[in-house]
């Protein structure tokens, strides 16, 4: 276990019957990049259970956050949920990931195409100055079934707006755009329907999606990284890779916990 350390669980928050986040001390050592993932579990018969978690927090903040489904069978969500202040956690040492603007191609707007938890990793690039000094705006989206999944809902519309040190450049340049499949709201339908038909960029007053001038970063379930991707290489955006920079990262939200 010397790739794991153990924190402490400083606070839980339970959006739903579905989702829950908690925080957790943070080992100053522990460094990481916004947007990158690290595995996190929970000692069950003696032995680490682990899966890989995006970090929710920004690098700079003093505590860690993770958002998660609860799944009533899942071998580790089943027990995460559980979670109590005080009590501990498993963290790995080594968080990595690819959802991060230095593979990107500079660009004018950074679009964050997310589903489910899904928005974890960009709960923590919406906090990073770094991104904002890169970008004209930053579109977060965040994609569900039911309203009740919008997590993290008011920290993006009130509380990041107001931040004492960089709320200013939040409002000028954060767009939120939540959009809901299975009931109504004021956004309705898949993000990939919003991409296809223009209805986006229209609803957020955007000029129409051009490679000469828009990012993205993808995380969601592989159905929909599948259909994002073919969407935006029909458009000619081009998946950065292996050292090559291009218009689109993508992550899996790690779902089947
Ligand atoms: P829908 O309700 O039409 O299935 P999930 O919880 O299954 O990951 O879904 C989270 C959100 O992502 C839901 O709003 C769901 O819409 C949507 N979704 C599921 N599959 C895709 C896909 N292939 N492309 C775009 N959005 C998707």
């Amino acid at each position: 276990m010397s790739n794991l350390i153990r924190e402490t669980v400083t606070s839980v928050h339970h959006w739903n019957e579905t989702l829950f986040s908690f925080t957790t001390t943070r080992n100053q050592g522990l460094r990481f990049k916004n947007g990158h993932f690290t595995m996190i579990g929970l000692e069950v018969a003696d032995k680490p259970l682990l899966r890989a978690y995006s970090i929710a927090s920004a690098n700079y903040e003093e505590e860690m956050e993770f958002f998660s489904i609860k799944v009533q069978d899942g071998p580790l969500t089943s027990r995460l949920q559980k979670l109590q202040v005080g009590d501990e956690i498993l963290v790995g040492t080594k968080p990595v990931g690819t959802l991060i603007t230095d593979s990107l191609l500079p660009g004018k707007n950074l679009y964050l195409l997310s589903t489910g938890t899904g928005l974890a990793p960009f709960m923590s690039i919406i906090k990073d100055l770094d991104v904002y000094e890169q970008y004209d705006k930053v579109i977060l989206t965040h994609g569900v079934r039911y309203v009740s999944e919008l997590a993290y809902q008011q920290r993006i519309e009130e509380e990041l707006p107001n931040n004492e040190y960089f709320g200013d450049v939040v409002r000028d340049k954060l767009i939120y755009y939540p959009t809901v499949t299975r009931e109504p709201f004021r956004n309705q339908g898949r993000l990939t329907d919003a991409l296809t038909s223009g209805k986006l960029t229209r609803d957020i007053g955007l000029a129409d999606l051009n490679p000469e001038t828009d990012r993205f970063m993808l995380c969601g379930s592989p159905a929909m990284l599948a259909d994002l991707t073919e969407i935006l290489d029909g458009m000619g955006f081009k998946e950065a890779r292996a050292g090559h920079a291009g218009h689109y990262v993508i992550e899996r939200a790690f779902v089947e916990k």
